[in-house]
């Protein structure tokens, strides 16, 4: 009797951690347009089921990327809503109002890693940490202007103006992306130095516009919402001064 009772335990626990990792169902549009607007970077499986070629890496990708929400729709109807017409892994985010797919047609053979590989280069947030793997989205996103955030890891206001920024840049959504650039970084002097800082200036703000090439600096003092969002809209107004790049070093012409 005991041994039953343990044995049914025990398949009970297993039974429980499958379905712990079985991704969440979406069954119609208003439930995908309330996952994707739950969180700045959601990944939807639009595949038949579970049998489906993609889904079990799809899985194992869950696992590893915590900082993104998983789901799945299987109702065709659905697909249909988001012009998808086979299966496809779809990243949705809100920083640039992106659309980023994954055909699983075209992709022979499907692996975690690269599963991985596409949501972590594409997870550009409303403020994105610069490293080698998020360059790659932010650099692709049609966002070509950049509103940066120097600032060192170790130093005490780091994560305070980190969510100060984070806060402001939803109402730039789709005209500006947000990125933070830890100055304490060796790999990064260069983009400071684009901008003619040393680690030791920071926290600095800077805009650069990639369509014309443009950078400017916001002039020194404290990092208020207010002077940011300031900085900003005078850069959408166009009355950012030609003048104010004099002294900035130039500029490659891919990146800062
Ligand atoms: C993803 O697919 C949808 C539907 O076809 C399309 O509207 C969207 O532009 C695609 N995204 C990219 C980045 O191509």
């Amino acid at each position: 009797m005991l041994i039953i009772l343990f044995l049914s335990l025990l398949v009970s626990s297993v039974v429980g951690t499958e379905k712990d990792s079985a991704l969440p169902r979406l069954s119609d549009t208003k439930a995908v347009e309330a996952f994707i607007d739950s969180a700045e970077v959601v990944v939807i499986g639009f595949l038949e089921g579970e049998e489906s070629h993609g889904y079990q890496e799809l899985v194992a990708a869950a696992k590893r990327v915590d900082s993104v929400s998983f789901a799945i729709v299987t109702e065709k109807e659905v697909w249909a809503d988001y012009s998808l017409s086979s299966g496809t892994i779809t990243l949705f985010r809100k920083a640039d109002n992106h659309q980023e797919n994954l055909s699983l047609d075209d992709a022979k053979k499907v692996e975690t890693d690269g599963l991985v590989n596409f949501i972590t280069i594409n997870e550009v947030r409303y403020i994105t940490e610069y490293n080698q793997v998020t360059a790659v989205g932010l650099f692709n996103s049609g966002v070509k202007v950049h509103l940066l955030l120097f600032a060192n890891r170790e130093s005490k206001e780091y994560t305070k103006l980190k969510e100060r920024l984070a806060a402001l840049a939803p109402q730039f959504t789709s005209k500006l992306l947000f990125v933070l650039i830890n100055g304490a970084v060796k790999s990064n002097s260069r983009s400071l130095g684009y901008f003619g800082l040393k680690s030791k200036d920071l926290p600095r703000v800077g805009l650069y516009d990639g369509d014309s090439d443009m950078k400017w600096l916001l002039p020194e003092g404290k990092i208020s919402t207010e002077r940011v969002q300031e900085f900003c809209q005078s850069f959408l107004r166009g009355e950012l001064k030609v003048s104010s790049q004099h002294g900035l070093p130039k500029m490659s012409h891919c990146c800062w």
